[in-house]
């Protein structure tokens, strides 16, 4: 089977990077276009960037040139599926453009997320929410469409709510975050602001986390747009000195009574009906842990198997009973199931359903 030509747009930042990474020898995507801003465009990738991600910088793209961000690039290319990684005001204007012009987007920027038509896919836990993209004038017009994918602070935590409001309701989510510094993008938040430090306040991701998981744990009506899920979400956001790796707790209030063992089964034998059977679905989304000082980032920021599943399953520990709440710590690798991973495994899903290829 021929692979699919792909583009990365943003590909010279943290999480462009990490697109080259996850991307690396993938057996249906073959990257062939990386773009970023009119600063860096003539340039040749491995000459240019200051590589950040896990290993070394893929062959692949080490001698590939970097592009502005222009569709007759792309169209010239033969690219028509587009990973984007562009800072949000960026995304704003080019992703929509792009759309419209036929392409395929899938992005990691907020502009879209909270877009009536457009969904915050992760397939593990809204799958039937990527119908939304068949609404979108784009679609109709020219079969280009975007698809999002969540916050990286909100991925891991709607993966865990999904098999406790599947199998209990949830009331209420209460979650406070300690944020990697590679969240911030490179070169991020300055060294004398974080070091022996803990800062809290993260612009605007609170709110993200608290709209978001909503939409994704909601409801897609037939023929309309999202119904949210009715519980309330509180978010505390903190950006603390490690590398990767967004560690939660968090306190979710169940709809009904529940035995601590129950909830612990329903988070380890959490499935989706594609898990490990897509190139990048981790064969188990969530992994509970029973060791008492765990997960940690340095050790599990990596969870997940098969070997190209690495960073894309959620770790979860400490798990208590606290009359009808539910606490856990909960840790996801940010650059991978929050962002470059995850919009790769949405790419993945849409392949699969026939939206793209
Ligand atoms: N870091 C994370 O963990 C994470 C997780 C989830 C989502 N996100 C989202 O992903 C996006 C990228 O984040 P990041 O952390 O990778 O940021 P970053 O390291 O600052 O990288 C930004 C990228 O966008 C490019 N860019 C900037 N201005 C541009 C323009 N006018 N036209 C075209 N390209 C432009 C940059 O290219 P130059 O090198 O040429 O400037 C660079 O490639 C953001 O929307 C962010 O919110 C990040």
């Amino acid at each position: 089977m021929a692979k699919v030509p792909v583009g990365i747009l943003g590909a010279t930042g943290m999480v462009g990077q990490w697109f080259a990474r996850c991307l690396e020898d993938h057996p249906w995507f073959e990257i062939r276009a990386l773009a970023a801003s009119e600063r860096s465009a003539g340039r040749v990738y491995g000459e240019l960037v200051r590589w950040n991600a896990d290993g070394e910088m893929p062959a692949a793209v080490r001698r590939l040139p970097v592009h502005p961000v222009d569709p007759g690039v792309f169209s010239d290319l033969g690219v028509r599926v587009l990973f984007s990684a562009l800072p949000a005001d960026q995304a704003l204007v080019a992703e929509r453009a792009l759309a419209d012009k036929g392409f395929w987007v899938f992005s990691n920027a907020a502009a879209f997320r909270m877009d009536r038509l457009t969904p915050i896919l992760i397939p593990e836990v809204n799958a039937g929410h990527i119908r939304l993209v068949e609404r979108q004038p784009s679609r109709k017009a020219s079969g280009g469409f975007i698809v999002t994918n969540a916050n990286c602070t909100t991925t891991g935590l709607a993966v865990a709510l999904r098999p406790l409001q599947d199998l209990f309701g949830i009331r209420s989510v209460v979650m406070s975050s300690y944020q990697a510094l590679s969240g911030a993008g490179y070169p991020g938040v300055a060294s004398m602001d974080i070091t022996g430090n803990v800062l809290p306040h993260i612009q605007k991701e609170e709110e993200k986390v608290e709209l978001e998981t909503k939409k994704i744990l909601g409801v897609l009506a037939p023929g309309g747009a999202v119904r949210p899920a009715a519980f309330d979400v509180v978010a505390s956001c903190c950006r603390v000195a490690v590398r990767y790796g967004h560690l939660e707790t968090v306190l979710v209030g169940l709809g009904k009574d529940f035995d601590e063992g129950r909830a612990r089964e329903a988070l380890g034998g959490f499935r989706w009906e594609l898990s490990g059977r897509l190139p990048t679905a981790p064969r188990r989304p969530v992994i509970v842990r029973d060791e008492p000082d765990r997960p940690q980032p340095r050790l599990d920021c990596d969870a997940g198997s098969p070997e190209r599943a690495r960073g894309m399953a959620v770790t979860v520990g400490r798990l208590r009973k606290a009359g009808r709440r539910l606490r856990f710590y909960l840790l996801s690798h940010n650059t991978v199931r929050g962002a470059a991973g995850a919009s790769v495994l949405n790419a993945e899903y849409a392949k699969k359903l026939g939206y793209i290829g």
